[in-house]
């Protein structure tokens, strides 16, 4: 329904100019991307005296959890639903045995720790900060050189892209030229000498199969195709700012899957424009579930969250930044954030499994209060 109104007292640019003393609220469709009206309220949103009922605010701290045994079947469920499952793996030694992912196409995002990867593909090595994206039915496998704490996200049933760049371009963010793919080369070459039996453990329909073979399947000498595991350090990603508005997170698109999105903050300039908004605007993103895990750094829109803790906000529900970030709703004391965190936005609404609700910080619901 094209149509764009002011109503009473009231900005006219989003996220800007607003009435003194006023506090902004985006209620927006289609995350971010679609039509969206901005209101201008005496108190914050997130004022609550109470908040009871299954739609409250989540925070897991999945630094808790204990080392793995050594398979991406093992590793601990967090969030699922029909087209999306986040687990988070801690892989102190190499995998024994290959992994292929029969299900969906695997994002592992390298939170901790080095390594390498050796799959159908070839060699490539890995390290913190890492997107390592592997189509569906690719068999691998991980050498670790330091322990990896590592966060898995699965795109059941579809495969992932890459986000339109519209307007800024295909090279924005960051260059389609700055994805890795696993080499032929020497290490590859060199594991190929192994002797002894190798398993392999296909995870379709999230049950289990193990086909053992009396050499090793990852043998291939060469390939040559248009699909291929990819690699991507947050470090090189140019987030996309503007100096007079704040962007929404949508700006920040990494990963596309047919259900949700994968977004990555990066350290940027705050806004300088004394009349724009330098925190994120308070919202209710009615149409997506948004999940955060927080890599590195200050947070600086939240407050007692720390690396390797997870937020979950299920949609139905205004949020916003901290009473403690708000005072700076529009005068930072630093120049830039300082914060990488990846972001999931699903279409469905995601169920937190009973390993996860293990994990949970229940003061987090009361941490908006004080204001
Ligand atoms: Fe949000």
């Amino acid at each position: 329904m094209p149509l764009s109104r002011v109503e009473g007292v009231a900005s006219r640019q989003a996220h800007c100019d607003l009435p003194a003393g006023t506090y902004e609220r985006e209620m927006s469709k289609e995350g971010f991307f679609g039509p969206a009206a901005f209101f201008h309220h005496r108190h914050p949103p997130t004022g609550w005296t109470n908040f009871e009922g299954p739609l409250q605010p989540r925070a897991l701290d999945l630094t808790r959890l204990a080392a793995m045994p050594g398979s991406p079947w093992s590793a601990t469920e967090i969030l699922a639903n029909a087209h999306c499952r986040v687990r988070y793996w801690q892989l102190a030694d190499s995998m024994e045995r290959l992994a292929r992912n029969a299900d969906g196409d695997e994002l592992l995002f390298v939170h901790q720790g080095s390594g390498h990867l050796h799959c159908d593909f070839g060699h490539l090595e890995f390290a913190a900060g890492d997107y390592v994206m592997l189509p569906r039915g690719t068999l691998w496998r991980l050498e670790v050189t330091a322990p990896v704490a590592l966060l898995l996200i699965e795109s059941t049933n579809a495969s992932y892209m890459l986000p339109e760049r519209g307007l800024a371009g295909p090279h924005a963010i960051f260059d389609p030229a700055m994805l890795d793919t696993p080499r032929i080369d020497e290490a590859f070459m060199a594991q190929q000498s192994s002797t002894r039996e190798w398993q392999v453990e296909v995870k379709r329909r999230g049950a289990i199969s193990l086909i053992t073979y009396p050499f090793n399947p990852l043998d291939a000498i060469g390939w040559h195709g248009e699909l291929a595991p990819v690699r991507l350090n947050v470090r090189d990603i140019r987030p996309l700012m503007s100096h007079r508005y704040h962007l929404p997170p949508s700006a920040h698109s990494t990963f596309l899957s047919a259900r949700f999105v994968v977004c990555t903050f990066v350290p940027r300039p705050f806004e300088t424009d004394p009349k724009a908004l330098k925190v994120p605007f308070f919202h209710n993103n009615d149409d997506y579930d948004e999940v955060i895990f927080y890599h590195a750094g200050d947070f600086f829109s939240r407050d007692n969250i720390h690396p390797g803790m997870l937020t979950y906000h299920p949609a139905g529900f205004t949020h916003g930044p901290h009473p403690k970030a708000l005072t700076r709703m529009f005068e930072q004391t630093k120049p830039a954030t300082d914060e990488y965190a990846v972001m999931i936005d699903t279409r469905d609404p995601l169920d937190v499994t009973d390993a996860g609700h293990a994990l949970e910080w229940p003061g987090y619901v009361d941490s908006w209060k004080g204001k």
